[in-house]
């Protein structure tokens, strides 16, 4: 298993490309097999939960290829039907969202209860909800979801929680079938705009992208386009953070710093400096921060659960005492003993860690168990004294890609060995 080995205590400076959104690529080429004509995207992250996607589009006769390194023709006109197998589900949570687009185009699905990070039971009645609403007949057995969509409708759909994969699935679901479908409670999520625009793009009629409300006006056809990804706001939110607990001076280009103004907040009350320029942000850092008292993890625009992993480990090595809160999953405070490890001092109590700032973490041996939690294990050993192990860092790779060398180019010492 290959693992990041780090020396820690030096600062991050430089300039740097954030790469496109993996939680808006993956939404997108889902609706691509809802296309006819070809469709060309841009600014595609070379993420492994990327590549577990194409694989799925290949398996059910969808033409991808990569033209270069982050632009990716697809071409779904020959795609047929078929289970998508276990092998291929329950590698990415994402492939439920595989169910609105395959009932829109085949009017039957059958895929196995998807996989995805260890940071919850991520339950789906939530989907299977608002599908039956919409006329989805939906047999749960064995493990699969066997579901025909010949009596799908249009209608209205109320969410009891906004869900962004259940909005993205309903979404998928309906645009494609006649009349009016209205999501109510529906997630904000600047993922679930930038879906939006692509299927407007090639065709589709759906408005409220961004709000609480969204309405599809179902067309008879969607044709082809060229679209560009946007930033990933996670991986953005990452290098800000990292920079801030090592101290220095950092430019991320390429990004919207408005899907980030919950988290510049924070950094700026931690007492980092932060200029954003059109879609540049420029932070620095002089390493030893001042605690957040409170951070509570929320649906956008609030504080990002993704982003909480990270969040925790600054808040480990600032000057005072933190509670962070995680609202959206159960298990996402999986870094904790892997932390202590290292010299902090975190206290979990229901959904709250408590976290009192210590002024040095010790390099160790530590074990990512999911995305998140991972990367925030990597920018604890950037700070440590000494070398940090992180193993099995194939989690991490689901989201970021090379991210030793961009964090080298940016000064750190890391090394990835196989
Ligand atoms: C998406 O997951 C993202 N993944 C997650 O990013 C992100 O953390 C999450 O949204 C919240 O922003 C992708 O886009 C591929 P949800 P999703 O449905 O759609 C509960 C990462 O690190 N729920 O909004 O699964 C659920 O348990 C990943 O990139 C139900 O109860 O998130 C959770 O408590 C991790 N029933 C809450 O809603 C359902 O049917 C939020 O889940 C569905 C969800």
């Amino acid at each position: 298993m290959a693992k990041y080995i780090i020396r820690g205590g030096k600062t991050l400076n430089g300039a740097i490309k954030v790469d496109g959104s993996k939680n808006a690529t993956l939404p997108i080429l889902a609706a691509s097999i809802l296309c006819n004509d070809e469709v060309t995207l841009t600014n595609v992250p070379r993420f492994r939960d990327v590549f577990n996607m194409l694989k799925i589009l290949n398996a059910l006769n969808v033409e991808t290829v990569f033209i270069d390194e982050h632009t990716l023709k697809i071409n779904a006109k020959n795609a047929k039907f078929q289970a998508i197998k276990s092998d291929l589900s329950r590698h990415i949570r994402s492939s439920i969202f595989m169910l609105g687009s395959i009932l829109s185009r085949f009017k039957e699905a059958s895929i196995a209860y998807p996989g995805g990070c260890d940071i919850g039971t991520r339950p789906i009645n939530l989907h299977i909800k608002g599908l039956r609403e919409l006329g989805v007949d939906i047999l749960e057995k064995h493990g699969q979801i066997k579901c025909n969509a010949e009596k799908l409708h249009a209608g209205t759909v109320v969410l009891d929680f906004p869900s962004v994969g259940t909005t993205e699935n309903l979404i998928l679901a309906s645009v494609l079938t006649e009349g009016t479908t209205t999501i109510i409670n529906a997630a904000k999520e600047p993922e679930i705009e930038d879906l939006i625009n692509f299927l407007n793009s090639v065709g589709a009629n759906i408005s409220g992208g961004g709000t609480s409300v969204i309405k599809i006006d179902g067309v008879s056809e969607l044709g082809g386009a060229t679209y560009k990804i946007m930033p990933d706001r996670i991986i953005a939110g990452t290098f800000l953070i990292a920079t801030a607990i090592t101290g220095g001076r950092v430019e991320l280009h390429d990004v919207n710093s408005e899907h980030l103004s919950s988290l510049i907040s924070k950094l700026r009350q931690n007492s980092c400096h932060i200029v954003c320029l059109d879609d540049i942000i420029y932070i620095s850092s002089q390493g030893r921060l001042k605690a957040n008292s409170q951070i509570e993890t929320q649906v956008y625009p609030g504080f990002p659960t993704d982003l909480q992993s990270q969040m925790l480990v600054l808040a480990c090595v600032s000057n005072g005492n933190s509670v962070i809160t995680e609202n959206l999953f159960e298990m996402r405070f999986k870094t904790v003993p892997e932390l202590t490890k290292m010299g902090a001092k975190i206290v979990v109590k229901g959904k709250s860690a408590i976290v009192e700032g210590v002024n040095k973490l010790y390099g160790s041996d530590v074990y990512a168990t999911d995305l998140r939690g991972g990367v925030g294990l990597v920018l604890a050993g950037l700070k440590a004294e000494g070398y940090t192990t992180v193993h099995d860092i194939e989690h991490i790779e689901r989201g970021y890609f090379e991210l030793e060398k961009t964090l080298t180019i940016l000064g750190a010492d890391i090394k990835k060995v196989e």
